[in-house]
């Protein structure tokens, strides 16, 4: 019925718009062609070449935390509601698990109404059991749309968004897991898995973390670690890239995953004190944008 339908409308088409068809889909196999979805190490470096650059695309940020880090959300609201990508939509919210307080049901409903930018999932507040997994696994019934990339990070990094989306400009939309490959050391984005600090799917993966029934059955464990297992067992993530040197751990907070701040950051991860997040912020001028007023002097 359904294919009936479809070549009946097809024969009322103008010529004109049938040949666009027909170019549109010659391209859109291009750049599938363009993408061989070969494991070999060196092929990130092919990823240069893209058809993709003219194409705006989009991206969810959800920062895993907890409900009673009130003053962690004011900050990275600060430090994200201030930033923009010309290369991408991207949308920024937080991620946690039921509430088990009262006053987090009236200050978070507060937070809601304000900000709209709050998902709370079915789950009990944790780590290492599965927050990662359901995180993932119930967006595609929860979001009103798809984005291109879905992306997990901790409330102890900043992101840089620009420096984000233009990294991720060039690279496959489909079959891509992004971040810092675990070990610290390595450069080859097969070896292992991503860290937990900023890691990121194309749309297909995360629909796949929903209806495979291999993440459902490995939850278990450290979350960034599991994500891995899950794309081995299932043969996914054909397409892998590791930003470094441009996503690292605050210098000298973690031996060779950290190193000093770098004007080319995407990500800098292990801030949990104010002053690291100064010096971040100072460092990357973020506030540099602000124009002299007679209303304040700084
Ligand atoms: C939440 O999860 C529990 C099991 O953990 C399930 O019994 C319940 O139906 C779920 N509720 C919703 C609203 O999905
Ligand atoms: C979370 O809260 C919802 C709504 O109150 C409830 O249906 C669900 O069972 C809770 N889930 C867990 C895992 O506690
Ligand atoms: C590519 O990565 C694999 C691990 O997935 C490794 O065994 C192999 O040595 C690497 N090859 C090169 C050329 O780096
Ligand atoms: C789930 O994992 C267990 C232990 O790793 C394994 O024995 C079992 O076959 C798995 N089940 C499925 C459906 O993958
Ligand atoms: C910050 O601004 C200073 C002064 O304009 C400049 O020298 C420096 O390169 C900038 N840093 C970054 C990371 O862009
Ligand atoms: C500062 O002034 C410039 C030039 O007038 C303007 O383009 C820019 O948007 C202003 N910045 C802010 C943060 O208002």
């Amino acid at each position: 019925m359904k294919q009936k339908k479809n070549v009946i409308q097809f024969a009322v088409l103008p010529p004109l718009l049938i040949s666009f068809l027909f170019f549109s889909y010659f391209f859109s196999n291009l750049q599938l062609k363009s993408f061989p979805p070969s494991p070999s190490n060196d092929s990130i470096y092919a990823f240069n070449q893209t058809p993709f650059a003219h194409t705006k695309f989009s991206i969810l940020i959800g920062i895993l935390t907890r409900p009673e880090k009130y003053d962690r959300r004011h900050l990275l609201r600060l430090v994200y509601g201030i930033q923009r990508s010309p290369v991408a939509d991207i949308d920024v919210k937080f991620v946690f698990c039921n509430l088990t307080k009262q006053e987090q049901r009236v200050f978070i409903a507060l937070e809601i109404l304000r900000f709209n930018d709050i998902i709370i999932l079915n789950c009990t507040e944790n780590m290492n059991n599965g927050k990662t997994y359901t995180y993932f696994s119930s967006l595609p019934h929860i979001l009103p749309k798809r984005y291109t990339y879905v992306m997990k990070a901790d409330d102890d990094v900043f992101i840089r968004l620009n420096q984000l989306s233009l990294s991720l400009n060039p690279l496959p939309r489909i079959d891509l897991y992004y971040g810092f490959v675990i070990p610290c050391s390595s450069k080859n984005p097969y070896v292992d898995y991503m860290s937990g600090m900023g890691f990121l799917f194309s749309w297909d993966l995360v629909e796949w973390i929903g209806k495979s029934g291999i993440p459902a059955n490995e939850t278990q464990g450290p979350e960034d670690k599991l994500v891995g297992k899950w794309l081995k067992i299932g043969n996914k993530a054909k397409n892998r890239f590791s930003d470094k040197p441009a996503m690292y751990d605050y210098p000298g907070t973690n031996g060779r995953c950290s190193h000093e701040l770098i004007p080319e950051t995407v990500a800098v991860h292990r801030l949990k004190r104010w002053d690291q997040w100064f010096h971040v912020l100072e460092f990357f001028n973020v506030t540099k944008q602000l124009n002299n007023s007679k209303f304040f002097h700084l």
